[in-house]
Formats: structure tokens, C-alpha cells, sequence
């Protein structure tokens, strides 16, 4: 090789090096923006500096410093001198036409750690676990029932076959707590051993949170005593603990268990008997 060849070689190199080195400061760069809160714009330049700079520094190692063809193979056996055995040799040895090329590599291997360790951060996107705040709400044994002024909902303040939204005092904008109180006469109804007490004087309380899709179960029709959902008009029959008798909704609006008080003041008893809201809680 030439003196002018092994310049022009060594430019190439540095060049692609720089290529690579510019790509994992850019990687590095999408990991600070992202920890300082992000910002689009500036997450794509950069990611984009990043992967290009990989390409970059990959198409100058490929078109100025790796053999270039065309590249004929010998028709017939041709017998191999010595001197052509003694260049082969040093070829392998890593001074002939296939270089190691060290510095490519390590600063290739750096860019693709950067970025690599850039990909990882969208991980705390996925925010803090949940918890079992999916599960349960604010309701527990005490609460007194209110409406969405936070007045207090008495036994007497529905007649049969009228409903009202009522929440736990204190909580009228948790969205999960919600459910609405129908009163039914109570010769009507035939609870389950488990659920006998959970409707006194034929009030029964359901959470307004509809199993399909999460709409507000807001309409109560009574000749049929079915709680419609305006959304995909799931209905849910008040009777029969709210099991789903029409439309997408399969799993029953969970009931709120509640006892009236000396005074007709109403509270809960408990939580309300399964999570609230559509039904993957009963998937896996
Ligand atoms: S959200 Fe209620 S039926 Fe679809």
C-alpha cells in the first residue's frame, strides 16, 4: 500500500470514529432530555443524530476501508510461489488488506451502548405499580352515603322506583367511588345468603362504573328494574345483584353493602364487593 493510500486510509478511519463518537454523544444526550422531564422535538433530533451518526460511520467503513471488488475467482489452478504463500500469511496477520481496526470497533461499540442505554429509559414512562389501588376504593365500613354536594342521602330521601349517584363522604370526585342507590319494594327481593343485609328497606346501591367499557351506568328504568348504560346499552337487571341481561357488558355492576342508621342515616359496610369498571379483571 502507498504512503498517499495509507493517509487517505487513516482520514477515512478518524472520520467514521468521529461518526460513531458524534452518535453516542447523542444517545447520551436522549438520556439526559428524557430524565430532565423530555421533549419531543428535541428527543427526535437527537435520536436521529444518533442513528444516523451509527449509519454514517458504517457506510465510510464500508466504502473506503474494507476491500472493494470486483473480486474474480481464478478459472484454473495456478501454482503459488512462495513470495505469494509469505503475503497471504502476513494478509492474515492482520498487516495486509483486512485490517483489525480497533478504534472503529470501540467507538462503534460505545455508540451502540449509548443509544442502547438510551432505548432503556422509556421504562420509567410505565410510572410507579398500581398497587391494589385498582382494586379497592375509598369506601369502607362508616361512610356515610352523600350526593355529589356532599350532602347526606338519607333512607327516606328515595320512594320506590327512584334512584340517585351517591359517594363516600368526603370523596365526590373519585370517579371509582361512584354508584347509584335505587329503592325497589322490598318484597321484591330475593338476595342471596351472602348478600341479605346489603339492601335495607329495599335500597340497593351499585357502583355506576359500567363493566364493558367504564361508562357512567346513569339511567334506571323501573318497569323492568334495569340500569341502562347510555354508552353501548348494557343493561343490568337491580333484582339479580346487576347481572348483565343485555348488551356487551358480562360481568355484574359490583354492589355496595350498606345499613341504615337510627336516624335513616346511611352508611357502608364494607367496600364494594368486586373491583369496579370493565371486566380484564377477570381475564388470566
Ligand atoms: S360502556 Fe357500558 S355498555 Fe359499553
Amino acid at each position: 500500500m502507498s504512503a498517499g493510500d495509507e493517509k487517505h486510509e487513516r482520514r477515512a478511519e478518524r472520520r467514521a470514529a468521529l461518526a460513531f463518537l458524534v452518535a453516542a454523544a447523542a444517545a447520551v444526550g436522549l438520556g439526559f432530555v428524557y430524565a430532565g422531564g423530555g421533549n419531543p422535538q428535541a428527543e427526535g433530533l437527537l435520536l436521529a443524530v444518533a442513528l444516523g451518526g451509527i449509519g454514517v460511520g458504517l457506510v465510510i467503513w464500508a466504502n473506503k476501508l474494507l476491500p472493494q471488488g470486483p473480486v474474480e475467482e481464478q478459472r484454473e489452478d495456478l501454482p503459488t510461489t512462495e513470495e505469494e504463500r509469505e503475503a497471504f500469511e502476513e494478509d492474515l496477520r492482520g498487516a495486509g488488506l483486512v485490517k483489525r481496526r480497533t478504534l472503529l470497533a470501540r467507538t462503534l461499540g460505545l455508540a451502540v451502548l449509548a443509544l442502547g442505554g438510551a432505548a432503556v429509559f422509556p421504562i420509567r414512562s410505565l410510572g410507579p405499580s398500581p398497587g391494589k389501588s385498582l382494586k379497592k376504593t375509598a369506601w369502607k365500613p362508616g361512610m356515610k352515603l352523600v350526593d355529589e354536594h356532599d350532602k347526606e342521602v338519607k333512607a327516606d330521601t328515595l320512594s320506590v322506583g327512584e334512584s340517585i349517584t351517591v359517594f363516600p363522604e368526603g370523596h365526590t370526585k373519585d370517579a371509582d367511588t361512584q354508584a347509584v342507590m335505587v329503592r325497589v319494594a322490598e318484597n321484591q327481593l330475593h338476595p342471596s345468603e351472602e348478600r341479605h343485609e346489603w339492601s335495607p328497606e329495599g335500597l340497593l346501591v351499585y357502583s355506576k362504573v359500567c363493566t364493558h367499557a367504564g361508562c357512567p351506568v346513569g339511567l334506571y328504568q323501573v318497569d323492568t328494574h334495569q340500569l341502562i348504560c347510555p354508552c353501548h346499552q348494557s343493561a343490568f337487571n337491580v333484582l339479580e345483584e346487576a347481572k348483565p341481561v343485555f348488551g356487551p357488558a358480562t360481568r355484574k355492576l359490583p354492589q355496595l353493602p350498606i345499613e341504615v342508621g337510627e336516624n335513616g342515616e346511611l352508611t357502608a359496610t364494607g367496600d364494594f364487593s368486586e373491583p369496579v369498571g370493565p371486566a380484564f379483571w377477570n381475564l388470566g
